[in-house]
């Protein structure tokens, strides 16, 4: 057990307690409200991905075959990848990438607080252990300084992402990776498309992961692609499909033979052809879908940066950021209420909103199991206490997005002190 209070997240937001009562009354006192409630997240699903799905049903064949190779050819040409491989989600292609990076029980794997917890879940999978290391204070990202301070003899790999679809520092964390001699693993899940000093992310040759769960900027229902060289797409296909040499289509299909071999006890996460029919409709879109998230983000930063009690996220000159989403950060000292506070007053608008993370020192499994301290990472703690992710995805329209900037404008004025 700790020697140290545990704090957990709840108590961290105790500020808040807007009941729903009380929310209710806070909102007829409102002068203007839209009329129905703006989802912080949504895809754009249409008729494209209904009439691909729709032909891959028809087709008669909707396990993993021709759509999931020509998803994965056509992702890989997208971000210009060594090679590409199409996995049931971005968690199944983390732990497929620490395994192919040679983690093994025991081992450490250094990433950040301020992540999905999904990460840390694939470092435990194999029996290693998550150690964090604070994160940079604009763009929260891993820490360059942060990170070499936390590498030990144990250390075997670090697990980056790519926070909000901004870029990690990924030529100190290659210099790191390379001077102590450990991998380096990309958490890309909300960096499509993103890139860094002119290079798409998942053009490298050290596996990345991505992720088509149904709020991200390219959606698949649920889904993930590893991108990386030859050599490790090959290993983590062969680990995807249970250890074999075949999918079905190379088994059943015209050219196919039916016979295979088992060379690993691997995992079933190959992606099927259904969730590859609407990555191929989406991708077709993509560019389209980004002119919208970074209009919008734009438009946000516009209407906010001149507020004192606001602080609108970074995007570094030498990235170019996915705009998967837009973290607005509060300070606190220029404000009567907190940030929990805050989400319920937009909620009283019809503003959906949420926060991304909860740091995951803080979740009750990892600070008990490792004893961590809330105040560990402070950079990733204070501003955890600060954030909201504002509404963003390429089906809002103008009027949506002017709600959120009246919405937010309105609770500053309100609350500020
Ligand atoms: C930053 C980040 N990494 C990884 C994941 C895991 O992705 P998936 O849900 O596809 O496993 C998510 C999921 O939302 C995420 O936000």
């Amino acid at each position: 057990m700790s020697s140290h209070p545990l704090v957990l997240p709840q108590r961290i937001d105790s500020q808040s307690g807007v009941q729903p009562k009380s929310r209710a009354a806070a909102s007829a006192r409102l002068e203007r409200v839209r009329r129905d409630f703006l989802l912080f997240a949504q895809p754009a699903v249409g008729q494209e991905e209904i009439d691909e799905v729709a032909d891959t049903i028809r087709s008669g064949w909707i396990t993993t075959g021709l759509r999931t190779h020509q998803f994965e050819a056509a992702f890989k040409d997208r971000v210009d990848a060594p090679a590409a491989l199409a996995v049931t989600s971005c968690t199944a292609g983390l732990h497929l990438a620490l395994l192919i990076s040679g983690v093994q029980p025991g081992d450490e794997v250094i990433t950040s607080p301020l992540a999905f917890y999904g990460c840390a879940n694939a470092i435990e999978h194999l029996g290693a252990v998550p150690r964090f290391a604070d994160v940079a204070a604009d763009t929260l990202t891993l820490d360059p300084s942060s990170v070499e301070a936390a590498v030990t003899p144990r250390t075997r790999a670090v697990l980056a992402g790519h926070y909000a679809g901004h870029p990690a520092e990924l030529d100190s964390l290659r210099d790191i990776a390379e001077r102590r001699h450990l991998s380096l693993v990309e958490d890309a899940a909300d960096a499509m498309p993103a890139s860094y000093k002119g290079r798409l992310i998942g053009s490298g040759e050290n596996v990345a992961a991505f992720s088509f769960h149904s709020t991200k900027n390219l959606t698949t229902g649920e889904g993930g692609m590893l991108t990386g060289s030859p050599e490790c797409i090959a290993r983590a296909r062969l680990l995807a499909l249970q250890g074999t040499n075949r999918d079905a289509w190379q088994r059943s299909g015209p050219l196919g033979s039916w016979l295979y071999q088992v060379h690993e006890a691997g995992f079933k996460y190959r992606m099927t052809d259904i969730p590859a029919a609407l990555g191929l409709a989406q991708l077709r879109q993509l560019d389209e879908f980004q002119r919208r998230r970074r209009l919008i983000a734009a438009l946000y930063t516009e209407a906010f940066r001149q507020i004192d009690a606001l602080e609108t996220p970074t995007e570094r000159p030498e990235v170019e950021h996915a705009w998967h989403l837009y973290v607005l950060r509060l300070r606190l000292g220029a404000l009567r209420i907190g940030r929990s506070r805050f989400i319920e007053e937009l909620r009283a608008r019809n503003i959906g909103s949420s926060v991304h993370f909860i740091p995951i020192h803080l979740q009750p499994y990892y600070q008990t199991r490792y004893a961590h301290r809330p105040d560990q990472f402070p950079v990733a703690l204070g501003n955890y206490q600060r954030m909201i992710s504002l509404p963003l995805h390429p089906r809002m329209s103008d009027e949506d997005a002017s709600d959120v900037v009246e919405a937010v404008v309105d609770v500053v004025s309100r609350f500020s002190r």
